[in-house]
């Protein structure tokens, strides 16, 4: 029973992590998206929140000055959404340079053709071809998202299905630092001092786990020895070393961190595609409610429903993909019943569809409200959970200087 007690308090938190481009004023597609889980998670996880403003500088070089006042839209967006300042930790990226000095450090012993192989770089490079994105910058922007989520430890990256790339690439440079730079001289003596603090039990189950894992490859008592370390009283580095020994391995300094896929309630754009903005078919989040209306009424819907008496299938209208993530069963079932019976007409059927986005975003104006009215407010946010977001950050630098044989920080 104490002891119980005793590990949920010692537990340390896990941290989630995730950024955003400041483009600006978002739409329905980032809230649903992205927002919506980011919300969620406040609630169980120590939450970084951040505005990659040098993540678009690689793109947008030559316009800079849009960055400032698209971030204060975004992060407005953001709080609109109920992403909570009292629960995570909302900051800009350039505010706390230890990212660029951890993507310095990385980039040392991360190969080149790492970089080079990540499929969006190509991708964007044909995309953006109006752009010059032959540059050291953007080839390196992965990596500087590796730094931005190793620097605080955060296990979990909630982030689109285009991302997952980029948290792979981060493993990957994560394990390879790792293996370079954990090996301390005395790593057998240091561990030794740590094992001896634990309880017998523990030592028992850990060494039992970690022999079944490295010996026949057994994941479940991996994990089952990770669980345990997890609820273990221990310092940080400690806690590094015993992680990296149960992989047979040496201390790790920076954690590999794991995707956390947004199960993508895809939210159409008005025309049906991808909601984007330089598609012209997005909804703003606070979008203006009558404009918001003519705009739904304006959507394409099954084009085999020429007339109103033809019967439609909601499986070809993008209307019926906004019901899904708007309307209960009782609506849904309704729909289903009038368009394939041609019973309802579209302009019927979109009206709970608007009276559904109106509703939402009703909240999204009442909660930026304060904010629109006093945007101070927003830059004093950032600047508090910037210097709480540096202060993690420089624990990380304090230990990965070392790892790499650097001096302490003199200034
Ligand atoms: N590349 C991400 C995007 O375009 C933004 C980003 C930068 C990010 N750093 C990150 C996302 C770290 C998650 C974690 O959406
Ligand atoms: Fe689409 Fe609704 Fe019209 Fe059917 S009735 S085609 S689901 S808008």
């Amino acid at each position: 029973m104490q002891k119980t007690e005793q590990t949920s308090v010692q537990a340390p938190a896990q941290s989630v992590l995730s950024g955003m481009r400041p483009t600006g004023a978002l739409h329905l597609g980032h809230y649903h998206g992205a927002l919506a889980n980011w919300v969620k998670l406040q609630e169980q996880y120590r939450s970084y929140f951040f505005v990659a403003d040098w993540h678009a500088l690689t793109t947008h070089y030559e316009s800079p000055e849009v960055i400032q006042t698209n971030i204060r839209e975004m992060v407005i967006d953001w709080l609109a959404a109920g992403v909570d300042p009292e629960r995570s930790i909302l900051f800009v990226q350039s505010q706390v340079p230890q990212h660029a000095e951890l993507h310095l450090l990385l980039s040392m012993c991360t190969p080149l053709a790492w970089l080079e192989r990540v499929p969006s770089y190509k991708d964007q490079q044909a995309n953006l071809s109006d752009k010059d994105l032959t540059t050291y910058g953007f080839l390196g922007y992965p990596l500087l998202q590796a730094a931005d989520i190793l620097i605080y430890s955060a296990s979990w990256v909630p982030v689109g299905d285009d991302q997952v790339p980029h948290v792979e690439l981060t493993r990957e440079v994560a394990r390879r630092f790792n293996h370079l730079f954990g090996r301390e001289p005395d790593f057998d003596q240091r561990l030794g001092h740590c094992l001896k603090k634990l309880d017998v039990d523990d030592i028992a189950a850990l060494k039992k786990s970690r022999a079944s894992w490295l010996e026949s490859g057994d994941v479940n008592a991996r994990d089952a020895a990770r669980r345990l370390l997890q609820h273990l009283y221990l310092t940080r580095s400690d806690r590094q070393r015993l992680a990296g020994w149960i992989e047979g391995g040496g201390r790790q300094l920076l954690l590999e961190p794991q995707p956390l896929l947004t199960e993508a309630s895809r939210l159409p754009g008005l025309d049906g595609r991808k909601m984007s903005k330089s598609y012209g078919n997005a909804i703003a989040m606070r979008d203006d409610p009558v404009q918001l209306e003519s705009k739904i009424r304006k959507m394409p819907t099954d084009p085999a429903r020429v007339r109103r008496s033809d019967p439609g299938d909601p499986e070809q209208c993008p209307v019926w993909d906004l019901h899904k993530i708007y309307s209960e069963t009782s609506v849904r079932d309704w729909v289903l019943e009038g368009c394939t019976s041609a019973a309802i007409g579209c302009i019927d059927c979109k009206k709970p569809v608007i009276e559904a986005v109106q509703r939402e975003q009703a909240l999204f104006y009442q909660r930026a409200e304060p904010f629109v009215k006093h945007p101070d407010h927003v830059d004093d946010i950032l600047r508090a959970g910037s210097r709480i977001a540096a202060a993690a950050a420089e624990q990380t630098m304090v230990e990965v200087r070392e790892a790499m044989g650097l001096s302490p920080r003199w200034v």
